[in-house]
């Protein structure tokens, strides 16, 4: 091995072209590949940019080409040399620096390395669990540089825009209490303080709202959030927030931000313009027309209530269900009489998985008929009445569920995307924003047989809704919002309570007593006694914005250091465990067996 040997860098791997022809350069990187045709050795050297095509000919210089018969893939090398022209017909219009290659005049071999545990060639499949072992093998990889470039630009675009917009970065705690945004709490003991304990932060929600107390005004952070939840594709243990808190504003105020926010970041990310302001749509309407509040709206198949059609029909499955509270909702699949019965029974088994009993069909034939199941359950009236409702057309297919409303919901929602994807009805070159509004204030959590807030229990209730804090809870709708990017909660935010009286009735609502609130956010209340201010604002999780920038289908591809479904790092092999001395230090007593 050897020293750099004074070199200096003089240009990245991506740079050279014809216009460098005749200049003496020094690249340093990685060994791609090596080729050995007939006594000429080439090889791609490659760093974080680009890649440069290297010569070692016997011709040009002996003594160097007998050096790189030794080099193999992930060598580390220092070259210094020529830029010539290919020869003709041998540019790489595939390649940046394709017009030209280096002629070698002097090679160090600054480290060695065995064969790469996986090959970095950008089309080879490699099991995560894998690249994850060996993060920094994966990350020299073109894709995974640039997805890390391009959440580096994206933070600094939002950086840059927020400070224009008189928004300042303030650090707050990690080691911190409990703040409920409804995910269980990792937690952290203390040497100092036996039998205590801190939370890893949910949000940054309580102190951002303190903030505005303090008189920051305009508060932003991009900042580690901690939640210990079931993990999914789109969600990680510890994910990033771009977190912001305005003072004297309204919902319009925050959502005009945070559009500007967006447009911002896609025009530099990914140069592509976004017109605001987005659209609209109520808690309510999403639901009635999507199934849930985070529609995708790139495409069709709303659901269409049949509630009212089928209250009184001869399908006895369907009438019950009506008579008992529940809903009866139907998709009507256009064109799509022709997929066949196995395709509907997946189907049939796919919404299942969301809690459907069954997944009534209709194809409607070329003469108008019903060819289903169910078709004989209904008068002719009845199938006219719903195929009516349901503008139904020969060729078409109905799907229908009747269930309890958050069944129906999350099923026919779930069979909505799914069908989206089956029949190519997402234009995937499209970004759909939206806002979603009017979220309830609180819903009944069956289990714990009270309230729970659906957004935090410090948003503000609507101001004509107050009166039903009591009498109504259910009822309440909130001042909280989401923004909504192709069907994926990007952020979320409200309006807060900035009175300690409404306070006090919002924890009453949720079940907690006079004494627990004063226990956990003593705090809290004080600082609202004391000149606290109108407030609001929004967090967005930059993973999640980053995976749909780049097209990821996971958001560990936008992360440098992921953890795996199981919230471990196969890297470092976090979380491991520890002496028992470490625990006794910390008040703690296992009660588990050492090995
Ligand atoms: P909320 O809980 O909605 O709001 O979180 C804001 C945004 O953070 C992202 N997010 C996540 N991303 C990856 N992994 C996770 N486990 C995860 N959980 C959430 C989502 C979400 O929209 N304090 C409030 C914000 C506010 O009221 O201002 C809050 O944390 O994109
Ligand atoms: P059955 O009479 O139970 O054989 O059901 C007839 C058809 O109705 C089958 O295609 C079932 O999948 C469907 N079905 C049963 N229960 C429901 C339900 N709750 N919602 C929608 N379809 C249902």
């Amino acid at each position: 091995m050897e020293s750099m040997g004074g070199l200096k860098r003089s240009h990245y791997c991506n740079e050279l072209q014809q216009a460098n022809v005749g200049d003496e350069i020094i690249l340093m990187g990685w060994v791609l590949r090596r080729r050995d045709h007939g006594g000429v050795i080439f090889v791609d050297l490659r760093d974080l940019r680009g890649i440069t095509q290297v010569v070692f000919n016997p011709e040009y210089n002996e003594k160097v080409h007998a050096k790189a018969h030794d080099l193999r893939s992930e060598w580390v090398l220092a070259v210094r040399g020529k830029v010539c022209a290919r020869p003709e017909g041998m540019t790489n219009k595939n390649l940046q620096t394709g017009a030209i290659e280096i002629m070698v005049d002097e090679l160090r071999i600054l480290n060695t390395s065995p064969t790469p545990p996986f090959p970095l060639d950008e089309e080879k499949d490699v099991a995560e669990n894998l690249r994850l072992k060996y993060r920094y093998l994966d990350l020299r990889r073109p894709k995974m540089i640039n997805n890390l470039r391009l959440r580096h630009q994206a933070a600094h675009a939002i950086r840059t825009y927020l400070d224009e917009n008189n928004f300042i970065d303030v650090e707050t705690p990690i080691l911190t209490r409990s703040t409920p945004e409804g995910a269980r709490d990792y937690l952290v003991s203390s040497r100092v303080n036996p039998g205590k304990f801190y939370a890893l932060p949910q949000s940054p929600q309580l102190f951002k709202q303190l903030l505005m107390i303090a008189g920051v005004d305009r508060y932003y952070q991009i900042v580690k959030c901690f939640r210990d939840e079931d993990l999914r594709a789109d969600r990680q243990p510890e994910f990033t927030q771009i977190d912001m808190e305005l003072s004297f504003v309204d919902e319009d105020d925050i959502m005009t931000i945070a559009e500007g926010m967006i447009q911002r970041l896609f025009k530099i990310t990914l140069n592509k313009d976004i017109s605001t302001p987005f659209k609209r749509m109520t808690y309510a309407e999403a639901m009635e027309r999507f199934g849930c509040d985070k529609p995708d709206t790139r495409f069709g198949l709303e659901l269409i209530n049949l509630t009212e059609t089928v209250r009184d029909c001869g399908f006895k499955v369907f009438a019950s269900v009506v008579k008992k509270g529940g809903l009866v909702k139907s998709i009507n699949a256009k064109g799509c009489a022709t997929l066949s019965r196995k395709n509907i029974d997946d189907l049939t088994e796919y919404v299942a998985q969301f809690g459907a009993r069954g997944l009534a069909w209709v194809k409607i034939k070329e003469d108008g008929e019903w060819q289903s199941p169910i078709a004989k359950f209904f008068t002719e009236a009845e199938r006219n009445d719903m195929g009516q409702t349901l503008d139904a057309a020969p060729g078409d297919l109905l799907f229908f569920v009747a269930d309890t409303p958050a069944v129906v919901h999350q099923a026919l929602s779930e069979l909505r995307l799914e069908l989206g994807r089956r029949l190519n009805l997402i234009d995937k070159s499209v970004f759909d924003l939206l806002w979603v509004t009017d979220f309830p204030l609180l819903e009944y959590d069956e289990d714990e047989g009270r309230y729970t807030a659906v957004h935090h229990p410090f948003t503000a209730p609507h101001e004509d809704d107050l009166a039903l804090l009591e009498s109504a809870p259910g009822k309440v709708r909130s001042r909280a919002y989401d923004m909504v990017l192709n069907g994926t909660e990007i952020g979320g935010g409200s309006i807060r309570i900035h009175q300690k009286d409404v306070q006090n009735r919002a924890f009453a609502a949720l079940g907690i007593s006079p004494e627990e609130a004063k226990d956990k956010f003593d705090f809290l209340l004080r600082a609202l006694e004391l000149g606290a201010p109108p407030h609001g604002g929004i967090a967005f999780g930059l993973d999640r914005l980053m995976m749909i920038l780049t097209a990821s289908d996971s958001i560990r591809d936008v992360i440098a250091f992921p953890k795996t479904q199981r919230a471990a790092c196969p890297l470092t092999e976090a979380p491991s465990p520890v002496a028992r001395k470490q625990l006794t230090e910390l008040h703690l007593r296992p009660d588990w067996k050492e090995d």
